[in-house]
């Protein structure tokens, strides 16, 4: 198949890149541009070459699809591509609209002549999955833009509107309307007036200060570029443009590329861009599903989590009513908002009038008459079945017919929740994250009779709401929290094994996470772990107890909101302070339980508490709970601040070998004596048959 299409129009060659969705650079297009050119060379007629996308699209790029096949390296690669549009003699224009990103600007900075739409989208993203631009971009932007400009685009891989180039040598013509008359015309003007070819590669590149600017850009870029390696390599392929000959710069830059491309770092933000579009499919719902409209969001419940989730609907335009018990409730949830936005306008993130329209959109009420017009109702009061189980029969005595019934509950079951209704198909859980103003993730979690319109329709209101939504199914915790629950519980067993708190943090922090699991505790406060535990011991009496956990819950420290807790806080202040009464508090517990600490390595505690994320997350998978794998990476990496160098922890577990993580979890199993290490069936195999999870 050849995905670029080839036309003679009144003496100009029209090349039409034609791999929907945003034409990616596959061998098949890379191939059907070659031909093109080659068509045209062989044609007295074609004085010139146009290239053009589609409205969406110049390109997006390179095709990630091909990184892991031996397709990316196929002839003609991209460079080759590049090399063919550079060298001919005739003159080739890019006409360019839409998005025009990494391979793309690199094949457009290959041809000798670039239009576009002042609003195209321009970038060199490469940086974002791990790579550099590996097709001339490191060479031929400085030279068009300047050195420090380029730098910053690569460093960065900010996408940028064409008009802020204006004035640069990046485009000939910024041009309105119809984009391929444009390049027509612009092509047969630099036909009929013998224009020479400008190659970029031919043009010079300077800086007044070049050793210090680099010196500068290293220094600033390797301090926050901390665990990706690419980034640097940006600044060393940038630095050749200046200091080496063209052809030794692109040199470079290849072998820069071609070592980005196998870390796996870049395989880890390679598989977190395709999971976070993998997410939003569900395989039994077509993606034409007709969804139901939402111009009206009722949320019932004022506190943390009502508060944050309205922000959301009022950032995306949509009003809301909150619902409370009392008018002092919704007086402090309505300060809060308020107190939010006023943050924002602070910061200069937000103009004043835009803040007050936001505002605007918020009413309160005491009533639920006011909720029987709402399109979608969001649940958010206390986590107590009997507290939700009122809610949801008022709901349903009031709410219009077709309104969504949601809920935000974190551990109760959906299904019992939605059969207080009489329309359990209308019933979903929409589970934000603390703050839900502010945290990516949106688990969506699917009933047992949700009906797929619901489904769709809560997928799509999350990409309004600029969410990443995952579907789970309904158990307990659901995917993340389940998860989670594991993890923490073996950093808490750690503790009582020998490992204090602070080391506990400091090797999952070392590991990458954003936060060790006890001050992860701390931060959500020890309550709530602590009533989820308590309902444990109750259900099944065999759960084995976190004594120290349970302790420190006891005496009142619920962490950073009571000022103490396995840290101590001083007032008003986050940074957790090591306290010696915690120490105490480990030492009776472990005399209690005639349990003789021993030394706890690092490597210990990273293997516990990420496999244990890992067999959960296996289970969860096999039980048909999460979709697929990169849905549950998707979740971690958006929701509980694991190392997206590490791609989540099912990619780290594919990564570290499936058969080393069994390994791992049998000795656990021997060591611990605890049937949790048993390698979760589907693990196993997976292991035994040399396969991954992703
Ligand atoms: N290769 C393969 N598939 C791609 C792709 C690419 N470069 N870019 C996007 N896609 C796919 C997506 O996976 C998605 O597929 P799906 O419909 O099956 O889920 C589809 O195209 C649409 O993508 P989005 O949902 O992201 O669409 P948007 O319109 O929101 O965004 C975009 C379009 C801005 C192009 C965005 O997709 C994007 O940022 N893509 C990545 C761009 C990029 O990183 N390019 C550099 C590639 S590396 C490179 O060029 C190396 C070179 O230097 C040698
Ligand atoms: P919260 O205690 O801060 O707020 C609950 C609010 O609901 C209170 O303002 C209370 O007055 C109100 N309320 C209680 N019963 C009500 C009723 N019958 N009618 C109207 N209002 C009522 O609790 P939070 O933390 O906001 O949690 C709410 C829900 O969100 C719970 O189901 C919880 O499990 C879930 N959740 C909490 C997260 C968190 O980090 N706090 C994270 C994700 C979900």
């Amino acid at each position: 198949m050849n995905n670029a299409h080839y036309e003679l129009q009144d003496g100009i060659a029209v090349i039409r890149l034609e791999n929907p969705p945003v034409n990616g650079l596959s061998y098949e297009l890379r191939r059907g541009i070659v031909d093109g050119i080659k068509k045209a060379e062989a044609d007295d007629n074609a004085k010139a070459v146009v290239i053009i996308g589609s409205d969406r699209a110049f390109s997006g790029g390179a095709d990630i699809t091909e990184f892991n096949t031996p397709k990316v390296m196929a002839e003609p690669t991209l460079p080759t591509v590049i090399n063919v549009l550079d060298s001919t003699e005739l003159p080739v224009v890019a006409a360019i609209g839409g998005v025009c990103m990494g391979g793309g600007l690199e094949l457009a900075m290959g041809c000798h002549f670039r239009i576009a739409h002042p609003q195209t989208q321009v970038a060199l993203p490469e940086v974002k999955l791990g790579l550099l631009p590996g097709a001339g971009g490191t060479q031929r932007l400085p030279r068009l833009i300047g050195i420090e400009y380029a730098m910053n685009l690569i460093v960065s891989g900010t996408q940028v509107p064409a008009a802020m180039f204006q004035g640069t040598p990046l485009f000939d013509e910024l041009v309105e309307g119809d984009l391929l008359e444009s390049a027509l015309t612009f092509a047969k003007k630099v036909v009929e007036e013998q224009r020479p070819l400008k190659r970029v590669r031919d043009m010079k590149v300077s800086h007044p200060k070049p050793e210090a600017f680099f010196l500068w850009a290293k220094t600033s870029v390797g301090a926050v570029a901390k665990n990706y390696p690419a980034p640097l390599k940006c600044v060393e392929a940038v630095k050749a443009s200046i200091e080496k000959k063209f052809d030794d710069g692109i040199k470079l830059e290849r072998e820069l590329f071609a070592q980005l491309i196998q870390t796996p770092e870049s395989r880890a933000l390679r598989h977190a861009f395709f999971a976070d579009r993998a997410a939003g499919k569900i395989s039994d719902v077509a993606s034409d599903t007709p969804t139901r409209e939402i111009n009206k969001v009722g949320v019932i419940g004022a506190g943390t989590m009502g508060s944050g989730i309205a922000i959301n609907f009022l950032n995306a335009g949509i009003p809301v009513t909150i619902l409370e018990m009392k008018q002092e409730a919704l007086d402090r949830g309505v300060a809060h908002i308020k107190g939010v936005y006023e943050g924002r306008v602070k910061k200069g993130k937000m103009t004043q009038e835009s803040a007050e329209k936001k505002m605007g959109l918020l009413s309160t009420t005491l009533s639920y008459d006011d909720f029987k017009d709402m399109d979608l109702v969001i649940e958010a009061v206390f986590e107590d079945m009997g507290v939700k189980q009122k809610v949801f029969e008022t709901l349903d005595a009031t709410c219009k017919p077709g309104a969504i019934l949601a809920s935000n509950t974190s551990t109760l079951d959906l299904d019992k929740i939605a059969s207080f209704t009489k329309r359990p198909e209308d019933v979903i859980g929409l589970h934000f994250f603390s703050p839900a103003n502010v945290m990516k993730l949106l688990e969506v979690v699917r009933g047992e009779k949700t009906s797929k319109e619901v489904l769709a329709t809560s997928m799509k209101l999350a990409k309004k709401i600029k969410k990443t939504g995952v579907v789970s199914g309904v158990c307990d915790g659901f995917i993340g929290n389940r998860m989670v629950g594991k993890y923490q519980t073996e950093a808490l067993l750690m503790i009582e094994e020998g490992a204090s708190p602070q080391q506990i943090d400091k090797a999952i922090e070392k590991f990458g996470f954003v936060m060790g699991p006890i001050r992860m505790a701390d931060l959500a406060g020890g309550d709530i772990g602590w009533a989820i535990r308590k309902r444990h011991y109750e259900e099944k009496p065999d759960t084995r107890r976190l004594y120290v956990a349970d302790r420190l819950c006891e005496m009142g420290r619920f962490g950073q909101k009571t000022g103490a807790g396995f840290y101590k806080y001083e007032p008003g202040n986050r940074k957790p302070l090591h306290d010696p009464e915690v120490d105490r508090v480990i030492e009776e517990v472990r005399k209690e339980q005639g349990i003789t600490p021993r030394k706890i390595s690092d490597q210990e505690i990273v293997e516990r508490c990420v496999f244990a994320l890992v067999n959960e997350g296996a289970r969860i998978l096999e039980e048909g709970i999460a979709q697929r794998a990169s849905d549950i990476d998707i979740i971690y990496l958006t929701g509980y601040g694991f190392p997206v160098f590490r791609g989540g922890p099912m990619l780290y577990a594919d990564e570290v070998g499936l058969i080393n993580v069994e390994r791992a979890l049998q000795k656990y199993r021997k060591q611990t004596g605890n049937p949790f290490w048993e390698p979760a069936p589907l693990l196993a195999k997976l292991a035994a048959e040399g396969k991954t999870f992703n």
